[in-house]
């Protein structure tokens, strides 16, 4: 499939999803979530994979002031704790719908910035640069190695030298979808990621949980 029109094809996707269910296609382990509870998910991922790691992502910065990116931040739920934490919050999504839905939840938050991308670069973002990124069940959905990489190169280009590129991928490579497919991603391996982080100038500095459907990756940029 072409690129273009598998990048087509995502925003589609996830704009039906978002107007299906979004919170269930965001986190999919319910289907009747309140936005109580729903908001709730949202502090408890941030706690898992946060704040229990903020020297990597401070790096002796205080929080407050820093600026961090949420990419593929759906309908804002990861991004309303990042605001509560950080000093500014900028997310991007592929989905109208999303980014409109994140709009909306985020409307109190005069911290948090949402910003719907082309899926292809972060023109949008200008040239703000960035403390800290966090992707969050993003790349596992995204069914070619070649728009995962360009978009962790985009990212890159919006971090600043020494700073954190938090994310996970898919990890388990017996997974097998079709090339289209934008809900079972392509897993990815050990030397896919090492490659990927030398190729967009990164430091592949931590991986954690290969060959799991969780598979961290702490990329700092170089
Ligand atoms: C499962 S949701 C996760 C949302 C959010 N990270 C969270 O944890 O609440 C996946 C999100 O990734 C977005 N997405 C998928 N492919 C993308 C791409 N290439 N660029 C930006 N966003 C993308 C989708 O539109 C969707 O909102």
């Amino acid at each position: 499939m072409r690129r273009q029109s598998l990048v087509d094809k995502m925003r589609r996707d996830w704009d039906q999803r978002a107007r299906e269910n979004y919170r269930h296609y965001i986190v999919n382990c319910r289907k009747d979530w309140s936005e109580e509870d729903f908001r709730a998910s949202g502090e408890v991922t941030a706690s898992h994979y946060i704040l229990t790691d903020m020297l990597n992502i401070c790096q002796g910065k205080r929080p407050e002031e820093m600026r961090v990116l949420d990419f593929g931040c759906g309908a804002g739920r990861v991004t309303r704790s990042l605001a509560k934490t950080f000093g500014e919050v900028h997310g991007v999504d592929i989905s109208i719908e999303m980014v409109r839905l994140a709009r909306q939840a985020l409307g109190d938050m005069p911290n948090a910035h949402i910003h719907q991308t082309n899926g292809e670069d972060l023109r949008v973002l200008g040239d703000l640069q960035f403390d800290f990124a966090f992707a969050f069940s993003v790349f596992h959905h995204i069914p070619s190695k070649s728009i995962i990489e360009n978009s962790i190169r985009e990212v890159g280009t919006h971090l600043r030298s020494g700073c954190l590129f938090k994310f996970e991928v898919q990890g388990y490579l017996p997974l097998r979808a079709s090339e289209d497919d934008t809900w079972l991603g392509v897993p990815l391996g050990e030397q896919d990621l090492i490659g990927i982080a030398e190729r967009c100038g990164f430091e592949s500095r931590h991986r954690l949980g290969a060959g799991e459907e969780s598979y961290w990756q702490w990329f700092f940029r170089k």
